[in-house]
C-alpha cells in the first residue's frame, strides 16, 4: 500500500450499523495505520439512530478496540486519534431538508480540514434506501462536484438488487445522480488479497497459461462454506438465500477471475472487459438444467433459528454445475457450491487437470494415477498449493500424492490485510478495477434468473435438508458423482 491518496471527506450512510462497526470503520483504522489515508481526511457517520458526535465516537472507539482486539499492530493512542477524525449527523434519509443540514455540515468540514470538493458517499443501509439517499444527493447538489478538479464517488453495498429487473432498475436509477466512472459496487471478495493473486498468479507466470484449457483441465471447482448460521441477518438472508447472498456476485466473481482471457493491460476497463465475457459465456441454464444440475439445500434448523419463518423454503446451501460456451471452456464443467452451518469455513477453488494420456507405470491404468490438482485456498491461511505424484521411498515403483505449497502468511511473514481497507484505498484512488461493472452485474443476474424463478416457483419441492456440520445435503455429492468426480474440498 505505497500510494497515499489526496484528502477527501467519507461519508458513511448507516454508520450505525454492524456492517459500518465490524468492517469500514476498522478497515480505515487499518488504512491511517499504514500511512495511507491522508492525515486531513475526516468521517461523517450518518444514520437514523439519534447520536452526538462524542456519542458516535464513544461506540467508534469500542467496536475498534474490539476488532484489533488483541493486535499488536495497533499502538497506543492510535484508535484515540482516529476517532477524533469521526462526527455523526442522524437523520431522516427520505427528508430533504436532512441533505440541506448535511451539506452545511461537510462545507464545514471541507474547510476546517482544507479539503476541496472531493467526497465519498458509502450506502451501507438497507438496500431499500439504494435509490432514495443518491436521489436526495443530487437534489442537494451533493452528487457532482463543484469544480473541475474534484470528484465524488458513490460506493454502493451489496446486495445490488434483488433480480436482474430490480439490479438493472437501480443501475438506472442511480444513473440519474451519478455517473457509472462514480460508482464503484462493492464485491468484499475482489478486496481479498488471495483473489487478487489469482490474476497474479495466471498472468505474471509463464508456465501455467499455455495449459489453462479445455485441453489440460479436467475441470474446475469453486467451495466457499462457512461454518456459521445465518445469525441475527435473518431478516436479510431470508429475502436473499445462497444464490443472491454468495453466487450471484462473489462466486461468479472467483469464477470469471479463474476463467478470463488475459486483459490487454491492468486498466479498470481492460480487466472489466474480460470479466463480462466470461459471464456473458455462460450457458444459460435449461428448465433441465435446474432439474440435473443444481442442489438446493436448508440446514436442520434453520427454520428455528429467530427471524426466520418457520415454513421457510429459502436456500441457505447451493451447489451447481455450470458450463462456459468459449473456446477455452468448451466441455470443462464448473462445479460451485456454498453454504452456510458446513463443516468448516473455507474458500478454495480447486483446478483439476487430466489424467496422464497413457500409464508407463504399468499395472497401474492411467487413471489410477491422481491427476494432478491445483489449489487457489482463498481463506482461511490463504495460499496455493499443487498437488502431482511422486515416487514413494523405498525399493518398489510405488507412488504416492505430495504437494507443494505456497502460504502467505509464512512467505510475507504478515496476514493479509483487510478486504475492505484495499477496496476504500481504491475508491480514494480512483481506481475501479475491482469493482462490479454494470454489464457484469447484468450477465451474472441473467445467468442466475431461470434457476431463481424455478426455485421460487417450486417452493418445498427439490428443497433438502441436511445436517449442521456436514459438507450439505448428499445430493451434491450425487451431483458431482454423476460425473466421475468428487468435491475435492471436504
Ligand atoms: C457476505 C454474505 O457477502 O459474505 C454473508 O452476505 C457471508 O452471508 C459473507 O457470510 C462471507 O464473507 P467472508 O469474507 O467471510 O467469506
Amino acid at each position: 500500500m505505497e500510494q497515499v491518496p489526496e484528502p477527501c471527506g467519507i461519508v458513511i450512510f448507516g454508520a450505525s450499523g454492524d456492517l459500518a462497526h465490524r468492517k469500514l470503520l476498522p478497515s480505515l483504522l487499518g488504512l491511517a495505520l499504514e500511512n495511507v489515508l491522508p492525515k486531513t481526511c475526516y468521517i461523517v457517520g450518518i444514520g437514523r439512530t439519534p447520536m452526538s458526535d462524542s456519542q458516535f465516537q464513544a461506540t467508534v472507539k469500542t467496536s475498534l478496540q474490539k476488532e484489533s482486539g488483541g493486535n499488536g499492530r495497533v499502538p497506543p493512542g492510535a484508535i484515540d486519534d482516529f476517532v477524533k477524525r469521526c462526527t455523526y449527523l442522524p437523520g431522516d434519509y427520505q427528508d430533504s431538508a436532512f441533505y440541506t443540514q448535511m451539506k452545511q455540515k461537510l462545507a464545514v468540514l471541507d474547510q476546517a480540514h482544507q479539503i476541496s470538493d472531493r467526497r465519498i458517499f458509502y450506502l451501507s443501509t438497507p438496500p431499500s434506501l439504494y435509490e432514495i439517499i443518491p436521489h436526495q444527493l443530487a437534489q442537494a447538489q451533493m452528487a457532482r462536484p463543484e469544480g473541475t478538479s474534484g470528484w465524488v464517488r458513490l460506493i454502493v453495498e451489496k446486495p445490488f438488487g434483488h433480480d436482474l429487473a430490480s439490479a438493472m432498475h437501480l443501475a438506472q436509477s442511480l444513473h440519474q445522480a451519478f455517473n457509472e466512472d462514480q460508482i464503484y459496487r462493492i464485491d468484499h471478495y475482489l478486496g481479498k488479497e488471495s483473489v487478487q493473486n489469482i490474476l497474479m498468479f495466471r498472468f505474471a507466470n509463464a508456465i501455467y497459461e499455455p495449459i489453462w484449457n479445455r485441453k489440460y483441465i479436467d475441470h474446475i471447482q469453486i467451495t466457499a462454506a462457512e461454518s456459521e448460521g445465518v445469525g441475527h441477518r435473518a431478516g436479510y438472508y431470508e429475502e436473499a438465500g445462497a444464490l443472491r447472498d454468495m453466487f450471484q456476485n462473489h462466486l461468479l466473481q472467483l469464477l470469471s477471475l479463474v476463467a478470463m482471457e488475459s486483459p490487454c493491460s491492468m486498466d479498470p476497463e481492460c480487466l472489466r472487459d474480460e470479466k463480462a465475457k466470461v459471464i456473458k459465456s455462460l450457458q444459460p441454464l435449461t428448465i433441465l438444467d435446474v432439474a440435473q444440475q443444481t442442489v438446493r439445500g436448508q440446514y436442520a434448523d434453520y427454520r428455528r433459528e429467530a427471524g426466520v419463518n418457520p415454513r421457510s423454503t429459502v436456500e441457505t446451501f447451493a451447489a451447481l454445475r455450470l458450463g462456459i460456451d468459449n473456446w477455452r471452456w468448451q466441455g470443462v464443467p464448473f462445479y460451485l457450491r456454498s453454504g452456510k452451518c458446513l463443516a468448516e469455513r473455507i474458500t478454495e477453488i480447486s483446478v483439476q487437470f487430466k489424467h496422464v494420456p497413457s500409464s508407463v507405470f504399468k499395472p497401474l491404468m492411467a487413471d489410477q494415477l491422481n491427476s494432478n490438482v491445483l489449489n487457489f485456498r482463498l481463506q482461511p491461511n490463504d495460499g496455493i498449493s499443487l498437488q502431482f505424484e511422486a515416487k514413494h521411498p523405498g525399493p518398489k515403483l510405488c507412488m504416492s500424492t505430495v504437494t507443494m505449497d505456497f502460504n502467505y502468511e509464512e512467505a510475507f511473514g504478515t496476514p493479509p490485510p483487510e478486504a475492505y481497507s484495499r477496496l476504500f484505498l481504491d475508491v480514494m484512488l480512483g481506481d475501479q478495477t475491482l469493482f462490479a461493472r454494470k454489464d457484469w452485474l447484468q450477465g451474472s443476474w441473467s445467468f442466475l434468473e431461470p434457476l431463481l424463478d424455478a426455485w421460487a416457483e417450486q417452493k418445498e419441492k427439490g428443497l433438502v435438508t441436511y445436517p449442521m456440520g456436514s459438507w450439505g445435503p448428499a445430493e451434491a455429492e450425487a451431483l458431482i458423482a454423476r460425473d466421475g468426480r468428487e468435491w475435492l474440498t471436504k
